[in-house]
């Protein structure tokens, strides 16, 4: 099967009396036993859920994986990765992962014994030079977060592999619809379903996918300790919104091309971050491992002012958290994304008081490109306002 018929008949086909077409909610926390002497399948819905089962079926032939787990949170999804280290180990992360990723690292495994270095993924032969002999894991992600970062994942995973490191893969900003490390060598991929996955904002969600029985079955054993599961519904809009990945991501991907091609052409905007224009440093390695460029791009003004004002500004683009839904948000990764940062991480990490992110929707983009315009029309006018006044 291919990839977008694959959301829509793996593991779905109409059961029941009724030959429901639509897989149905069974929105239950436990399920009745036949006989005394042998579980059923599906026993009760912290452990396992028919509605979570065929969304992890799903999600891993999307990946190209065995194995899948999903979680009440991509935070959950992460920790569940995590937890395959052990007091004394170590583990090695890009320098521009999720920040709620490094927050966790930085914050709780410490207090487990476990110990981190940062690596360069624009340079994958800095894995070499930061390299413990407990090292055991290497954290990385792309395209990255605020930047669009795009690095080599195979090179990264050759060069972990010469130290027998385990590669953990977040996939959220591309989806398996773009990019599929599993087929690239990462030995897990984590999502936070919460974006594109599910895509229509109505969900927090995490899955692990793996081709790893091993690590498929420690993440599995993970979900029923900690009881991180996602509630029936929660599976049951992501697989929802998951049918149409395919169709929603070839949209998201040409609406911000359009989008970043028009931001180039404005004269008060200082740098455009998104591997799909040709000028990008990324664009070639983006074209050599995406199947698009995916709706996530930023820029930058030459002023902060310029920044807020159009961040407030815009009536289409919502000024929010977080990403990959059907409809369009603007961030200002300063205050929001990045906020937790100390100013002197987010300049290290090249994240500027003058930046604006944007996650661009489905919409119209002429609409799109018309709220931008009024919007940088606004801001220019009280910037200059404000100038005459100072
Ligand atoms: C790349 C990435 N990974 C993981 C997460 C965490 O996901 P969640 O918010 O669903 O816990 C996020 C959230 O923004 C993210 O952007």
């Amino acid at each position: 099967m291919r990839f977008a018929t694959k959301a829509i008949r793996v593991a779905q086909n109409p059961e029941s009396e009724h030959r429901s077409v639509s897989y149905p909610l069974y929105q239950t926390s436990t399920f009745a036993w036949d006989q005394i002497d042998e579980e059923p399948k599906v026993a009760y819905s912290r452990v396992n859920n028919p509605n979570r089962l065929v969304l992890e079926e799903v999600l891993a032939s999307m990946e190209n994986g065995t194995h899948c787990t999903c979680f009440s949170s991509g935070m959950a999804a992460v920790v569940a990765a995590l937890s395959l280290l052990e007091a004394g180990d170590h583990v090695l992360v890009a320098s521009d992962i999720y920040g709620g990723t490094y927050r966790y690292i930085e914050a709780i495994l410490p207090r487990q014994g476990i110990g981190h270095s940062i690596f360069d993924a624009d340079n994958p032969s800095s894995i070499s030079q930061a390299v413990t002999p407990r090292s055991k894991m290497v954290v990385f992600e792309s395209p990255t977060n605020p930047l669009l970062r795009v690095c080599d994942i195979r090179a990264i995973v050759a060069e972990a592999k010469k130290h027998g490191l385990i590669t953990v893969f977040d996939n959220t900003f591309a989806s398996p619809a773009l990019q599929r490390p599993l087929d690239l060598g990462c030995d897990i991929v984590i999502h936070s379903t919460t974006k594109y996955i599910t895509g229509h904002s109505d969900v927090v969600g995490g899955a692990f996918i793996t081709s790893d029985a091993a690590f498929g079955e420690a993440a599995a054993e993970w979900v029923k300790n900690t009881g991180a599961s996602p509630s029936p519904f929660d599976a049951w809009l992501c697989l929802r919104g998951l049918k149409t990945l395919a169709l929603r991501m070839e949209r998201h991907s040409a609406n911000a091309q359009r989008v970043a091609e028009w931001l180039q052409q404005q004269p008060d905007v200082s740098a455009v971050y998104y591997p799909g224009l040709p000028d990008s440093p990324y664009h070639q390695v983006a074209k050599s491992q995406m199947d698009g460029f995916s709706g996530m791009l930023s820029f930058e003004f030459g002023t902060v002012e310029m920044a807020k004002v159009v961040g407030t500004s815009t009536r289409i683009f919502l000024l929010a958290e977080s990403l990959g839904g059907v409809e369009s948000l603007i961030g200002y990764p300063t205050l929001m994304s990045h906020g937790c940062l100390t100013e002197e991480q987010r300049v290290e990490r090249g994240v500027h008081p003058n930046l604006l992110r944007l996650s661009v929707g489905i919409e119209d983009v002429n609409d799109l490109i018309e709220d931008l315009d009024q919007a940088f029309a606004k801001a220019r006018k009280a910037v200059g306002v404000a100038a005459i006044h100072a």
